[in-house]
């Protein structure tokens, strides 16, 4: 099915299902720990061997030897694979770097060995005997010096926009804020680490593994093994998360087929927690400045945002200007986005890639300039919101309620009552409220499943769609339900299976309006095989309550699916609506926080979001994806930063007591309010995604808080202790 009209009314509009507050399917699996992760697919007739991973010692360089004659001798030891054994594997078109990359060492814990032996332990322990010698080379690791020397690299996607004449305007205008903002290096850091298992049958290989994206997986791997596609089977029913860290092939999936195949026995690989930091990648660092020129009633007459990035030779830019270019309306406005050469770990897509760091920035420097133009920062967005795309006005936005979120979120918060600059204290708090606007594109790809009705009227759902924790399960159940006239009961959902349909997957918040308009095609499909099977005509077929109608007609679906069943299969693709109609979702955060006037400690005392994001397919999973990206955003904006070694060129912190995430008692009662929404132009689900759109202002939100509660204004994330401790009133 092609979607290139705007959706008209179709069955998911009932919304007896669809919309409906149902509690994840797979949550009894998940707690009580019956769901499988991927380390976890344990049968107790398959004799799995354990695997340890060996990764580079320097960060750049070559390895001139391995000497493994200890480690193939220690306790336990099944085989051992270095990387010059096997050093002309391919590397897959998702990855910068190879996975496993002969004697060539681009980035410390490169992945450079594998040792299987019986138990963890031993691999563990004979893994520390294996001894390289390398020649390591002078290598590049600081942003802020490579940026001098950094270039518009040679890509299809246009680093630079413009529209009028910045300059002019900029130089012209009355009131202006000219300001450089930082963010660091960022992990993923989700709960379940890269792990797989392989298993090969003569030249076959199943991996049960964690992917956000089994499809591009499987292509990545073939190539990196030399592998034919179809003797690669992928599973991956269950995944801790993944945040963007799973989107692509990682070494764990390498190294346990390579181990697997070396020890001729199913091999279990994780990566130990501390490797997965430096071995696997991350957000990005900016350097980001940003101009805006404003007149005295407060319109945006000239804005500029330029960002700086680093990655590996043959990397990617950081889109940290993509949103500036769509937020604000305002006639002169240029972008440029620059990518620095740097031997780091991969940069790579974390939750809202571009865009969360992005906001970060921006949302500060809106903040600054409402300030200096005497505005209330929620009347000064609602002054410069724009329906239609700046850079082409005969581009309209398909939905776009970013004044009603503003609105809806300052009376709800009590946006009233903010405090002037550092005026409000209780004890020893300093309590200040912020806003941010949220504004992430909706995105959409390719989505099949198949849906098969059998004999007892239970319709199951295949498709090697994923569930990183979001909900898939539950809201591809419900729209299954929805489009057969079922209970929610009465449909089984099957996922991340390399031998489903080609799915979407979960990624860049298009997986929940794509994959559920794929699993919409495909009902439509049985809709018409049931309605043919019948001799009903399809047009006036009716699917509810279990049944079929047509006429005076009607038929239970477990009668009409017969002893054989029946089944629908097909793929949604997509038209030009995107292309014609800017796709976007838009929120608002506001947050309010304290700050100990001696000591800068700094506490988030409510959050709340308003968000407006087309149809909600299910509000109790779209809350926990908007409170998840909330609790992130509090991390950015207060505590998380991958610490760079300048000299030897790795991530310091390299595990989750250097990288402090948000824990519970950092964060307080979140909010979260959905505007009524749907849009037609989007899918025939009228949906679309709001995991990423929570993260994008968030942090932004709190630092202007901070500065509302201080006069501080910190322009460097994360705003820890130091960044403030000089500015605070009760220090000496
Ligand atoms: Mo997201 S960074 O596309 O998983």
């Amino acid at each position: 099915m092609k979607f290139d009209s705007p959706a008209t009314t179709n069955p998911i509009d009932r919304l007896k299902v669809v919309g409906q507050p149902i509690h994840r399917i797979d949550g009894q699996l998940k707690t009580t720990g019956r769901a499988m992760y991927a380390y976890e697919w344990h049968d107790p007739m398959i004799p799995y061997a354990y695997g340890y991973p060996v990764c580079s010692a320097i960060a750049k360089g070559v390895v001139k030897s391995i000497d493994a004659s200890a480690a193939k001798k220690a306790p336990g030891v099944a085989a051992v694979v270095t990387t010059l054994d096997d050093g002309n594997l391919g590397k897959g078109k998702f990855n910068t770097v190879k996975l496993f990359g002969g004697d060539q060492i681009r980035h410390y814990h490169q992945a450079i060995a594998v040792v299987v032996a019986e138990t963890f332990e031993q691999a563990r322990a004979a893994a520390a005997l294996v001894q390289v010698d390398y020649v390591e080379d002078k290598g590049v690791y600081d942003l802020k010096e490579a940026m001098k020397t950094a270039v518009m690299p040679d890509k299809s996607k246009k680093p630079d926009s413009g529209v009028g004449d910045f300059d002019t305007a900029f130089r012209t205008a009355p009131v202006t804020i000219d300001e450089t903002y930082t963010t660091p290096d960022q992990s993923h850091a989700m709960m379940e680490p890269h792990a797989s298992i392989a298993a090969w049958d003569g030249d076959e290989v199943t991996l049960w593994t964690s992917s956000q994206m089994i499809d591009w997986w499987r292509s990545d791997l073939a190539t990196t093994l030399g592998v034919e596609k179809e003797k690669i089977h992928l599973m991956s029913p269950f995944i801790g998360g993944g945040f963007g860290g799973k989107l692509y092939l990682r070494a764990d999936a390498v190294l346990a087929a390579l181990g697997a195949r070396a020890a001729r026995r199913p091999v279990k690989v994780a990566l130990p927690r501390p490797l997965m930091i430096n071995n696997t990648t991350h957000r990005p660092a900016t350097i980001q400045r940003i101009r805006i020129g404003a007149e005295r009633d407060g319109k945006i007459v000239a804005i500029a945002h330029e960002s700086w990035n680093g990655d590996q030779s043959g990397g990617r830019l950081e889109e940290a200007v993509g949103q500036t270019r769509l937020l604000y309306a305002g006639a002169n406005r240029m972008t440029a986005m620059r990518l620095a050469t740097l031997d780091l770990p991969e940069g790579n897509d974390m939750r809202a890639p571009g865009e969360a760091p992005g906001m970060m920035a921006l949302e500060i420097a809106i903040d600054e300039v409402a300030e200096k133009l005497g505005m209330d920062p929620v009347s000064f967005r609602i002054a410069n919101d724009t329906q239609v795309d700046p850079e082409k006005p005969e581009r309209p936005f398909s939905q776009r309620d970013l004044v009603g979120c503003l609105k809806l979120g300052a009376e709800r918060f009590g946006w009233s009552n903010r405090p002037e600059v550092g005026s409000r204290r209780e004890g020893k708090w300093m309590i200040g409220m912020g806003i941010a606007a949220a504004f992430r594109n909706n995105l959409v790809l390719p989505s099949g499943a198949r849906v098969i009705l059998d004999k007892d009227g239970v319709v199951t759902v295949e498709t090697d769609m994923t569930d990183i924790g979001t909900g898939s399960y539950t809201i591809i159940a419900q729209t299954a339900a929805e489009m057969m006239g079922l209970g929610i009961d009465k449909v089984a959902v099957k996922l991340g299976d390399s031998r489903f349909p080609v799915s979407s997957g979960s990624g860049g918040q298009f997986g929940a309006n794509s994959s559920t308009s794929g699993v919409y095609a495909a009902c439509i499909k049985l809709r018409e095989a049931i309605a043919q099977k019948l001799g009903f005509n399809s047009e006036d077929t009716i699917f509810d309550n279990g049944e079929v109608r047509s006429g005076n007609r009607s038929v239970p679906l477990a009668q009409a699916a017969g002893p054989e069943g029946l089944v629908g299969e097909d793929t949604m693709e997509w038209g030009d609506l995107t292309k014609t109609h800017q796709q976007s979702t838009f929120g608002a955060h506001f947050v309010e926080v304290g700050v100990d006037a001696a000591t800068g400690e700094t506490r988030i005392r409510r959050m709340l979001a308003v968000c407006a994001a087309g149809r909600i397919l299910n509000p109790i999973t779209a809350r926990s994806q908007v409170i998840g990206a909330m609790t992130m955003g509090a991390g950015g904006a207060l505590s998380e930063e991958l610490a760079v070694d300048t000299r030897r060129g790795f991530f310091v912190n390299h595990d989750l007591a250097g990288y402090e995430v948000p824990v519970h008692a950092d964060i307080p009662r979140q909010e979260v309010i959905f505007m009524e929404e749907t849009d037609p132009m989007s899918s025939p689900m009228k949906a679309k995604g709001v995991g990423e759109l929570g993260i994008c202002g968030v942090s932004a939100a709190i630092a202007n808080a901070l500065y509302n509660a201080t006069g501080i204004r910190v322009r460097d994330y994360p705003i820890m202790l130091d960044k403030l401790i000089e500015g605070l009133p009760d220090v000496a």
